[in-house]
């Protein structure tokens, strides 16, 4: 790829791909230089169930992307997600190896990685491991130990492991379009990148990303993320249920949706009338756009109930005073805050992409967060020893490296 200071992510989503090239200047901002955006197909729920197919729609987001920018991709910071992707905590301790005791980012790194010694059954991956914090002897919750001095480091860390069979098949596809990956992050991990602040993380805050088959669940608090969960429902049930509800085909209840829809049957004023084309050779009919709603609502209240189920299983509710950041296409329906505020009865707002200087028109839209925050997770993420892609400097050298080769 031309220049250490480009980096690209690939959301593989259930219902589209997404290439954004970046690019970081001199002062260390983040630019989209290039886009690319084609239909999710061969997947079904994030897994690939067509490998050709799903090879074609990877191939012509990065295509398209590389034609906007004039730039050729071929290492991606690329995200996953789906139903088979789980998350435990875990616990590694090491005893510190330097004579006079002083902690070295090495141990740090054998801390971590012992912590990756936990039972995971065969048919599963680590995909990522997220320190969440360290103890020096009995000091706890130290968030950066290198320097400190002690006998003993522990560290709790998140894991993220994915279906070995699911998480190969991407590399496989990645691989056939000769794409090396600087790292396969939980897409969760990326949104928090732009969504999520230093102090929301702090504080405590949950991420809920509505996507097209799955909806996804991240809860951070103490400054890191804690949980994660997946709900295998989003915005397709909710279109599916206006197709049955409204006896039309899948595309136009899809259209209806976007155009009329709502979450919330409340806002909508019910002497307001949309036509509804009918499916086969049935006749269009006019209907309230009070009606659309009412299909719509249930469903949606559905997805966030079991949102927040898995919420109050995770953490006891007064833990968060930050509250709730809500994205993906999903979330794009009018009336899907104040139901979530309603259902959760905590503040809830858009996820607004933060740290990336410039995006074109219509990529900062909530359906594009997570592209963003994996493109911002490349950039501030040096590629893991053993990833797939070859040796990559951090943001720092990038950046570096671009002063030197300009000025
Ligand atoms: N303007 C809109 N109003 C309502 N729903 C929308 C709108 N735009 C997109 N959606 C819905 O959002 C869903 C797709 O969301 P998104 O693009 O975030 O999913 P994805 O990233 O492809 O999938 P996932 O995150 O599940 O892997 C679709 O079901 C679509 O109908
Ligand atoms: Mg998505």
């Amino acid at each position: 790829m031309a220049g250490d200071n480009i980096v690209a992510a690939l959301d593989i989503g259930t219902t589209k791909i997404v290439c954004l090239i970046g690019e970081m200047d001199e002062h260390g901002d983040i630019y989209v230089i290039g886009h690319g955006i084609s239909p999710a197909e061969g997947l079904r729920r994030g897994i690939v169930v067509d490998m050709d197919k799903t090879v074609r729609s990877i191939r012509k987001a990065v295509d398209d992307a590389q034609l906007v920018s004039g730039v050729e991709v071929d290492r991606v910071t690329v995200g996953i997600a789906g139903e088979h992707v789980r998350s435990i905590n875990s616990h590694g301790v090491i005893a510190v190896s330097r004579s006079d005791n002083e902690i070295t980012a090495m141990d740090v790194k054998r801390a971590i990685e012992a912590s990756r010694t936990v039972a995971i059954p065969v048919d599963r991956e680590i995909i990522n491991v997220v320190p969440q914090a360290f103890s020096v002897d009995d000091q706890s919750g130290v968030k950066d130990p290198v320097g400190m001095s002690g006998v003993r480091l522990e560290v709790e860390a998140h894991i993220v492991t994915a279906s070995v069979t699911s998480a190969k098949n991407i590399y496989r596809s990645l691989e056939r379009c000769n794409l090396a990956v600087d790292h396969m992050v939980l897409e969760s991990m990326a949104l928090a990148e732009v969504l999520l602040t230093d102090d929301d993380i702090e504080a405590g805050c949950i991420l809920i990303d509505m996507g097209g088959d799955i909806t996804s669940l991240s809860i951070f608090y103490d400054g890191a993320i804690r949980h994660t969960a997946v709900i295998p429902l989003g915005g397709k049930n909710v279109t599916n249920d206006v197709a049955i509800g409204l006896r039309t085909s899948l595309t136009q209840a899809e259209d209806l949706k976007r155009t009329h829809g709502a979450a919330l049957a409340s806002i909508v004023d019910a002497s307001e009338m949309i036509t509804v084309p009918g499916a086969g050779n049935r006749s269009d009919k006019e209907v309230s756009r009070n009606v659309l709603a009412s299909i719509i609502e249930p469903r949606v209240e559905e997805i966030l109930s079991l949102a927040g189920r898995e919420i109050k299983k995770a953490i006891p509710a007064d833990a968060l005073t930050a509250g709730i950041v809500v994205s993906g296409g999903g979330a794009l329906l009018p009336g899907s805050i104040e139901l979530a505020e309603q259902l959760f009865d905590m503040p809830v707002r858009y996820g607004e992409v933060m740290g990336i200087a410039h995006m074109p028109d219509g990529l900062d839209s909530s359906a594009f967060v997570t592209a963003h925050g994996l493109l911002a997770y490349g950039f501030s993420h040096e590629p893991e020893k053993g990833s797939r892609g070859g040796p990559m400097k951090s943001w720092m050298a990038r950046l570096e490296n671009w002063i030197t080769k300009r000025f």
